[in-house]
């Protein structure tokens, strides 16, 4: 399972790879992104951005129901990621004190950050999935890789 997951975000990043190639614009690749991992990867419910910005974290481009446009600072899954400058993988978030429910329907969640070219964590990239224990080690390691694409 682990190595069939890892060659498909593989496959992923090969494609993402090739079309971002277009602009280095970090919102329109973020976008693409959002995009393919979305209707590639099973049960992505939410996939996503959100931008630190003057101490905020505000959505970015995303595909998925509508989210939360603010996380509220220091709170929740995607702030955790952020201060402790790691990504983090929630196998039930119902048991992750503070986290944010922008969906009732969300079980699991991975935060990833996103750094720019100074290494300075300037985004994450967010994922929910309707399973509960959807992420593991081989999603983080895809994920990963792939918001290496962004700022380069
Ligand atoms: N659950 C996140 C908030 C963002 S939504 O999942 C899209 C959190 O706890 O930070």
């Amino acid at each position: 399972m682990e190595d069939r997951n890892l060659a498909r975000y593989e496959r992923v990043y090969k494609q993402v790879a090739g079309l971002i190639s277009a602009t280095s614009h970090p919102i329109t690749r973020m976008a693409t992104m959002a995009a393919l991992l979305h209707h590639k990867m099973k049960d992505y419910f939410w996939t996503g951005f959100y931008f630190l910005e003057g101490g905020d974290l505000i959505v970015g481009p995303y595909q998925g129901p509508v989210a939360c446009l603010k996380l509220k600072k220091d709170v929740g899954v995607c702030w955790a990621a952020i201060n402790r400058g790691e990504s983090v993988v929630v196998g039930n978030v119902n048991e992750f004190p503070g986290h944010i429910a922008c969906s009732s329907l969300s079980n699991s969640e991975i935060v990833v950050p996103v750094k720019d070219k100074m290494g300075q964590i300037v985004a994450v990239l967010d994922v929910d999935s309707r399973a509960f224990n959807r992420f593991e080690d081989s999603d983080r390691q895809g994920l990963e890789k792939l918001v290496t694409l962004i700022y380069q």
